[in-house]
């Protein structure tokens, strides 16, 4: 599909898909599965709206603005037909995550949330609380000093978060809080930990899910970008070094690794949910919009009662509240 002018124009200046999106782009398509990148360009989705007209509601019309003056990572549907035009949609593929229908009266933490789609996921299915962190500002990724960081943007972290949190009448609590820094002193335990594509871009991963046990009760479910080419050297567990540059990748895993990081941060085994290749949408170097393929992993892992001796913390997160159970109906645990 052809891009007008115009909007290959606006999308080339968009800071965020310049910088966060095009850096994710990159590092999606430089650890794909399939190392081929679909080079027919494609459009990001406008915000959409009834009949793709305007509506004369002038509360949604006001709102319809409100979705385009921003750049989104994710695509949400925020309700009488809006749904944010997102970089990345999640949608199609949040069965494999296998969250459970109902997280009736559970915490649920969504860490490094962005835009919010997981948090807001979470809310949807009952959550007696979410709570939602993300790093302040762009310039707090992990960066390699020399990199420069990602470009600064017009578009301050979290803007479409709290867009979104309005339209949406949401009552998610989001919080600034680099992962490294999460504590059980500061946020409790929660019985659900979502960490979805974030430790890619992070220099110490191992830390990060370290930290995520310490504020874990129940369950975590972790969504990662996996090195196929890594899963040939039988019980190897490899990493492959990216440098962190910008683009933000650190380490790519084989899934034996990250299994094995998973334990070591004092999870129990995890267990593997699903593996598919991701479509995202990001920009190449011509600033073409393009859709990116990456090879994703899901798993979960428990963090273990407390006090049963043999699962006792690692690390950071003493918390000996008792976690309520998560049920998988129709799963396959
Ligand atoms: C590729 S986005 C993933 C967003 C969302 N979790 C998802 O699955 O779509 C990476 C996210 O990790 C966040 N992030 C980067 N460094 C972080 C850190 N040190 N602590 C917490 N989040 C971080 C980014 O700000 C961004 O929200």
């Amino acid at each position: 599909m052809a891009m007008p002018a115009e909007k290959a124009d606006r999308l080339r200046s968009s800071r965020l898909y310049g910088g966060v999106g095009r850096t994710v782009a990159r590092m999606l398509r430089k650890h794909g599965a399939d190392p081929q990148v679909e080079s027919v360009p494609v459009m990001a989705a406008p915000a959409a709206l009834p009949g793709r007209t305007q509506p004369s509601d002038p509360e949604l019309q006001s709102a319809v603005q409100s979705i385009r003056r921003l750049s989104w990572y994710h695509t949400i549907d925020l309700g009488n037909g809006l749904v944010t035009p997102g970089m990345t949609d999640h949608r199609p593929f949040v069965d494999l995550y296998q969250l459970p229908e109902s997280l009736d009266g559970l915490r649920c933490l969504d860490v490094g949330s962005l835009d919010g789609f997981w948090a807001f996921e979470m809310e949807r299915r009952g959550a007696a609380e979410v709570v939602a962190t993300d790093v302040a500002a762009w310039d707090q990724w992990d960066m390699r000093a020399e990199s420069g960081g990602l470009m600064p943007t017009d578009q301050t972290m979290g803007d479409c978060f709290q867009l979104a949190h309005r339209l949406l009448r949401s009552i998610v609590r989001r919080e600034t809080c680099s992962v490294y820094e999460l504590s059980a002193e500061r946020f409790g335990k929660f019985d659900l930990v979502l960490i979805s594509d974030v430790l890619a871009h992070l220099r110490d991963p191992e830390l990060a899910l370290e930290r995520v046990f310490g504020v874990t009760r129940g369950e975590v479910l972790i969504a990662e970008v996996y090195s196929p080419a890594l899963e040939v050297f039988g019980d190897a567990r490899l990493l492959e070094f990216k440098g962190g540059p910008a683009p933000s990748a650190w380490w790519v895993p084989n899934t034996n690794a990250l299994k094995e990081m998973i334990v070591a941060a004092g999870f129990d085994a995890a267990q593997e949910l699903a593996r598919f290749v991701w479509p995202a949408r990001g920009v190449n170097s011509d600033g073409v919009a393009v859709v990116n393929r990456a090879a994703k992993v899901i798993l979960r892992a428990k963090a273990g009662q407390p006090g049963t001796g043999d699962q006792a913390p690692r690390t950071a997160g003493t918390s000996q509240e008792m976690a309520p159970a998560l049920s998988h109906a129709g799963s396959s645990r």
